[in-house]
């Protein structure tokens, strides 16, 4: 299947992890892909490997100024707005509530629930100013159900993303650009594999399929939102969990 040839894409955390996967994934249906990221020798590194149609751009999705810079490089780079937009950038910063610092509480507010507004607010703005139909998915977590223990900011902002996008969803429907998120359950990416052992053991207990998910297994699910197989999907929260409860 390529069904997203020709089409522009850009994706946020595409240095890394599930990020990096969605680029892939995309790439090979036949879209072009901008890798956004903070860490730019990352995203430079995914870009070389997906092809010289590709663009690496650095961009801190907690900084407006950040954001409408990365919207103007990439419509300058490829004279038109991108059409497909991804969220993945994200951090976690884990503490109990009673310990948890003031800037862990922020830091992971600004990037997980600010970051997508930011960058949904400019792309969805831009798409509309240029009368283009578009997709936007947006990374959400399990997370925001299960409101785990030592979570409590990274719980908030998943939850704040999946409210976010079904507002979004609402208000752009008539544009003809649709918003979903995925909340996609414990992934083997750089973001878990430090996680002590018991931690780990304990999530493949109570996952139904007894096994961490790979970042390509959300990838193939952002890539099918991403597409005209899912015209009439807007404003759904997808879990990609393996069923973890
Ligand atoms: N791995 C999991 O188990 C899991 C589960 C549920 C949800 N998620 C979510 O999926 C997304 C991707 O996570 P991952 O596991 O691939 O993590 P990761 O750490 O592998 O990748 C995250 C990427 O985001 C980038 N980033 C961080 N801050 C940024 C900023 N301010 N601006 C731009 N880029 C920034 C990082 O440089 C990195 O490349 C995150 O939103 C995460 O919360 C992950």
């Amino acid at each position: 299947m390529r069904g997203h040839f020709g089409r522009l894409a850009l994706v946020t955390g595409g240095g890394s992890g599930i990020g990096k996967a969605v680029c892939q994934a995309l790439t090979r249906e036949g879209a072009k892909v901008i890798v956004a990221d903070k860490n730019y020798e990352a995203a430079k590194l995914t870009a070389s490997e997906l092809g010289p149609e590709s663009l690496a751009l650095e961009v801190d999705v907690s900084s407006d100024q950040s954001v409408y810079k990365c919207l103007n490089d990439a419509i300058k780079n490829y004279k038109r707005s991108p059409q497909i937009v991804v969220n993945s950038a994200g951090i976690i910063r884990d503490a109990y509530l009673l310990k948890m610092t003031e800037t862990e509480f922020d830091d992971v507010y600004k990037i997980n629930l600010k970051g997508t507004f930011l960058i949904t607010q400019h792309f969805a703005k831009s798409m509309v100013e240029h009368k283009i139909s578009g997709t936007i998915i947006n990374i959400s977590s399990i997370v925001a159900k299960l409101n785990t223990v030592g979570q409590c900011n990274y719980a908030a902002s998943k939850a704040g993303v999946a409210s976010l996008t079904q507002v979004a969803a609402k208000e752009f429907g008539k544009f003809n650009i649709r918003v979903n998120a995925i909340l996609p359950g414990y992934i083997e990416t750089p973001m878990t594999e430090n996680l002590p052992e018991d931690v780990k053991k304990i999530v493949k207990e109570r996952c139904a399929m007894k096994r961490f998910g790979r970042p390509e297994e959300v990838a193939d699910v952002v890539a099918f939102l991403a597409s005209e197989k899912s015209s009439y999907i807007n404003g759904a929260l997808i879990d990609v969990s393996g069923c973890l409860s």
